[in-house]
């Protein structure tokens, strides 16, 4: 499994590409306006940046609601970079914005996946990857991971899907280990919870011992 980091925050994908454990990166309306971004050309600038040191999928959101309009900014979105995946939201009008930015070579990432059947519905529209929501289906007492799971068994069950499965909306490092054991191709994690996965109380006392013994020796 393929780990993302989750923010558009360009300080923690910098760090976040320096340790060499994340391949992409995905973005949100809602991760950018906390960066204080609200414009398209202040989120295209930003994207740039961190295509800087991510080679590979950077999801960018389009805000638009009705499928024509979702393509024109899906295209215009396109052009900023070259590994760009363009997020599409689980409606009708996404399917059909899926469909026909897929028909002409753009990646998609389809978002606000929270059911097996949206799943299925964005691989036959030819979704480039699918976002199953694990933590918001939690916080409403739905089992996401089993969803992640579902979707995994079914695309994998018929070859002819391309479409991968991105676990998104991952709330703590046991998640990532869920969804790793599920089969997901990708987890997308804040750079919060990266840390966390590298914490282990015996790793921090087994270096103080070896280091008290190697200098405590001296
Ligand atoms: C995925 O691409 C989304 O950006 C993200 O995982 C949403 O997670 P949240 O539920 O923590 O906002």
């Amino acid at each position: 499994m393929r780990l993302f980091v989750d923010t558009a925050n360009v300080k923690e994908i910098y760090e976040a590409a320096e340790l060499g454990v994340v391949t992409g990166v995905t973005t949100n309306p809602s991760l950018a306006a906390k960066e204080g971004i609200s414009d398209p050309d202040a989120y295209k600038k930003t994207v740039q940046e961190i295509a800087k040191v991510i080679s590979g999928p950077i999801s960018v959101e389009v805000v638009s609601t009705e499928a024509k309009d979702m393509i024109e900014e899906g295209l215009k979105i396109a052009d900023w970079i070259d590994n760009v995946w363009v997020k599409i939201p689980s409606t009708l009008a996404g399917f059909e914005a899926i469909h026909k930015l897929s028909d002409q070579g753009i990646n998609t990432n389809q978002t606000l996946c929270f059911s097996t059947n949206q799943a299925i519905l964005g691989a036959q529209a030819g979704s480039t990857v699918v976002s199953p929501f694990v933590g918001r289906l939690d916080d409403i007492a739905q089992d996401g991971m089993a969803m992640v799971g579902e979707i995994v068994e079914i695309y994998r069950k018929f070859p002819t899907i391309k479409t991968q499965v991105m676990a998104a909306s991952i709330r703590h490092p046991f998640h990532c280990h869920q969804a790793a054991l599920m089969g997901a191709d990708i987890s997308t994690v804040p750079f919060g919870i990266i840390k966390k996965m590298a914490e282990h109380p015996l790793t921090d006392k087994g270096m103080e011992l070896f280091l008290n013994d190697w200098y405590g020796s001296k």
